[in-house]
């Protein structure tokens, strides 16, 4: 009895020892800012390009994107934590779509659970730390910065981070308040 006591304390001192000593843990990914700025380049595959001006704004519970679409128009899409999202175009002919998702807008730390570390791998000519998680995302983050590099979803479509700029913040405005077509929806929806 006493002698299976000391070897299991024995175990677990061993067990204690080895994950201070170990060399290379597995790195996770770092979570997001609570707040940043980012311009995005988008291929959407479909042979579609676009831009994108991101607002991340959890604190507000708020995902701003504003999209430019190649030789097109300006796609606003608001995002909130409660699982409302609008999409709208602006002008005389501005249509809006609001759809409602289960969930809301990614937690800053939405890779670190559940993520399988890939290896590194250079992109966009950086060397990134790579990620995949369920099959629906593969996050590539640069190894020194810790800055997102890339992120590529399942049905193809391709991010590139060109700018982020940690703490930078969406004042409330215009481009916040969905436009007063966005809530009659019987008079002037169509679809985007
Ligand atoms: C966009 O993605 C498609 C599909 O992966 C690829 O064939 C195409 O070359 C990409 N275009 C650009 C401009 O990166
Ligand atoms: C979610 O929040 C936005 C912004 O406050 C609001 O416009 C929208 O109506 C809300 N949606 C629901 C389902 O409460
Ligand atoms: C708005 O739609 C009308 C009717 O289809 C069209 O004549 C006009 O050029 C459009 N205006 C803009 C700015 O797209």
């Amino acid at each position: 009895m006493k002698l299976i006591k000391l070897c299991t304390n024995c175990l677990i001192l061993t067990l204690l020892w080895t994950s201070f000593t170990s060399p290379s843990p597995i790195p996770s990914p770092t979570p997001w800012p609570e707040q940043f700025h980012a311009l995005l380049y988008m291929n959407l595959s479909s042979t579609r390009l676009q831009l994108s001006d991101l607002w991340y704004d959890w604190p507000k519970g708020r995902n701003v994107n504003i999209f430019q679409r190649q030789l097109s128009d300006v796609l606003y899409d608001i995002e909130w934590n409660n699982g409302t999202t609008f999409y709208y175009t602006l002008g005389p002919n501005g249509t809006c779509r609001v759809e409602d998702f289960e969930v809301g807008i990614p937690r800053p730390d939405f890779m670190v659970d559940g993520s399988v570390y890939l290896g590194t791998q250079v992109t966009d000519g950086i060397l990134c730390n790579v990620w995949e998680k369920i099959d629906f995302i593969w996050y590539y983050e640069d190894v020194l910065s810790n800055i997102p590099v890339r992120m590529d979803f399942y049905d193809g479509i391709s991010i590139h981070v060109m700018t982020f700029e940690v703490g930078a913040v969406l004042p409330d405005s215009s481009v916040t308040q969905a436009p007063v077509y966005c809530f009659n929806q019987g008079l002037q929806a169509s679809p985007l």
